[in-house]
């Protein structure tokens, strides 16, 4: 097996993913194994954040979003719920001078409001905090699920026909794409899946219509950085084809 620094070096930096997102899943089946709490799997998947969003800064990518909690999770028992809101406050706070230090920049999307005061706070925080960062753009997904952000945009855009801004019959892609939470920010190149499932759970449906998909076993706590790069060099082996032939695409090339 390479080691990292090989795999780094056998990565083409001209044909990196602009935007990666990733659901991090496999926290309570890690802590499960090792005879833990659910809860240490997800302070244990804190530190595979500290270290994708370190990764994903130093390769120049530019765009990372995350799915830290989905809509869906908020119906886990409230024991969970309230650890998991604590951690994600305790975590955002802790890492904040070495995002500042990395010239990262938090946004949040999904539905805030719902996020208990005291994490919400933190978040805004940090938010705030990096808004003139121009390295990395973070997006925490919180409270998030595609459905929820597109029934959204859909209500954003009913009001602005209604009230005469918009002319129901110009409405195109990119009016719908403008009125996601995603609004300006391209669609993923690459979505990584952990944990094994091969599915995607209510995330970004709207913007993955495209993107290449990677799914691993491994799970988030044990996601290294020699996996990244694995999905990253898996991903510049593939043939993006948009619907074209491949000569097509490789005539373009
Ligand atoms: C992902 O890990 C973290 C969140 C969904 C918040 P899980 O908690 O879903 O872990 P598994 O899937 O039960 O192993
Ligand atoms: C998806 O993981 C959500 C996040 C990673 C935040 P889940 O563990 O909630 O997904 P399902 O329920 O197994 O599809
Ligand atoms: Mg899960």
């Amino acid at each position: 097996m390479d080691s990292l620094q090989d795999k780094i070096a056998t990565l083409d930096r001209h044909r990196m993913p602009v935007h990666v997102a990733m659901i991090m899943d496999g926290n309570g089946r890690w802590a499960k194994r090792q005879g833990f709490m659910r809860s240490d799997g997800h302070a244990e998947g804190v530190s595979t954040v500290h270290r994708v969003t370190k990764m994903s800064s130093d390769l120049g990518i530019k765009y990372l979003t995350l799915y830290a909690f989905s809509t869906e999770n908020w119906n886990r028992p409230n024991e969970e719920v309230s650890t998991l809101m604590y951690l994600i406050g305790w975590a955002i706070e802790r890492e904040l001078p070495e995002l500042l230090r990395n010239n990262v920049r938090i946004h949040l999307i999904g539905d805030i409001e719902r996020i208990p005061e005291d994490a919400r706070k933190r978040l805004f925080d940090a938010r705030d905090a990096t808004a003139h960062c121009t390295g990395l753009q973070l997006l925490m997904c919180l409270s998030y699920s595609s459905r929820w952000e597109i029934t959204e945009a859909a209500r954003k855009i009913a009001r602005k026909v209604l009230k005469g801004e918009l002319d129901l019959d110009k409405i195109t892609e990119e009016t719908f794409a403008d009125n996601l939470a995603t609004a300006g920010i391209p669609d993923p190149d690459l979505l990584i899946r952990t944990g094994g499932e091969e599915r995607i759970s209510n995330y970004l449906l709207w913007q993955i219509a495209y993107s290449e998909l990677y799914f691993t076993p491994v799970l988030w706590p044990d996601f290294s950085d020699s996996d990244y790069a694995d999905a990253l060099l898996d991903f510049q082996n593939r043939e993006r084809r948009f619907g074209k032939t491949s000569e097509q695409v490789q005539n373009e090339d």
